[in-house]
């Protein structure tokens, strides 16, 4: 799954994974991380998701990072907003309002460049990868946002059934990308009705990632 791959995906019009509607998990789970008012979210390989839509009409600002110029110039067009812009190192950074999104590879997006982040929403980012990639970006991600506090939605099923992406990842998984900086607490899990596209059963699992405890002064 490298760079051009998800680029003819985008193409070619393949977006199977983009949603008609905001998540409902993320209208329903997002309460979980009592965020204060106006907090700024960052949502990872953001694609051009209704979900920033919601994120926005609730008051929050929204920063997020997608490698597709389409993806990032339709989201914005879907806002009726014109963005703004910049060349931002190895990415470019497209802002208006509270929307800003970083066009590029996420894994060369600074902490500088972002800026400050209250949270991070994760929906079809980690699955996205295959796994030597989520261990890479998992550690990035933590880098990148100081150890934020995560709503994460995660896929499983029979990874023999299909090959990913959609990729499944479990709780050992979860707890191995994330050990020793944030702590996992799944809050609810699902059977994705109908299964992974028909081909065996598939259930979602929502995530808090917390920052785990510093040592004792
Ligand atoms: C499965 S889609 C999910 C999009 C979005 N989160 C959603 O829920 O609709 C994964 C997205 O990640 C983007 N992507 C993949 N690798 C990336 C990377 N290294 N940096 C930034 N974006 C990436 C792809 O272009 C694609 O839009």
């Amino acid at each position: 799954m490298d760079e051009a791959f998800w680029q003819a995906k985008w193409e070619r019009g393949e977006t199977g994974f983009h949603e008609p509607r905001p998540n409902a998990l993320l209208t329903r789970y997002l309460p979980a991380l009592h965020l204060p008012a106006g907090a700024r979210v960052f949502v990872p390989l953001c694609g051009m998701s209704l979900d920033i839509h919601w994120l926005l009409a609730q008051g929050y600002g929204v920063a997020g990072c997608e490698l597709s110029r389409i993806a990032v110039t339709r989201l914005f067009a879907a806002l009726g907003l014109v963005p703004h812009v910049t060349p931002c190192g190895a990415l470019d950074r497209f802002e208006a309002g509270k929307l800003c999104v970083f066009a590029g590879n996420i894994l060369d997006l600074t902490p500088q460049q972002l800026g400050a982040v209250d949270a991070v929403y994760d929906r079809a980012a980690l699955i996205a990868l295959p796994a030597p990639m989520r261990v890479a970006y998992a550690r990035h991600l933590v880098a990148l946002t100081h150890s934020a506090p995560q709503l994460l939605i995660c896929l499983e099923y029979d990874q023999s059934c299909r090959a990913g992406p959609p990729f499944a990842v479990d709780e050992t998984m979860v707890r191995q990308y994330y050990a020793g900086t944030l702590l996992p607490a799944r809050i609810a899990r699902q059977a994705v009705p109908g299964g992974l596209k028909g081909a065996c059963p598939a259930w979602e699992s929502v995530w808090t990632l917390t920052p785990c405890p510093g040592p004792a002064p």
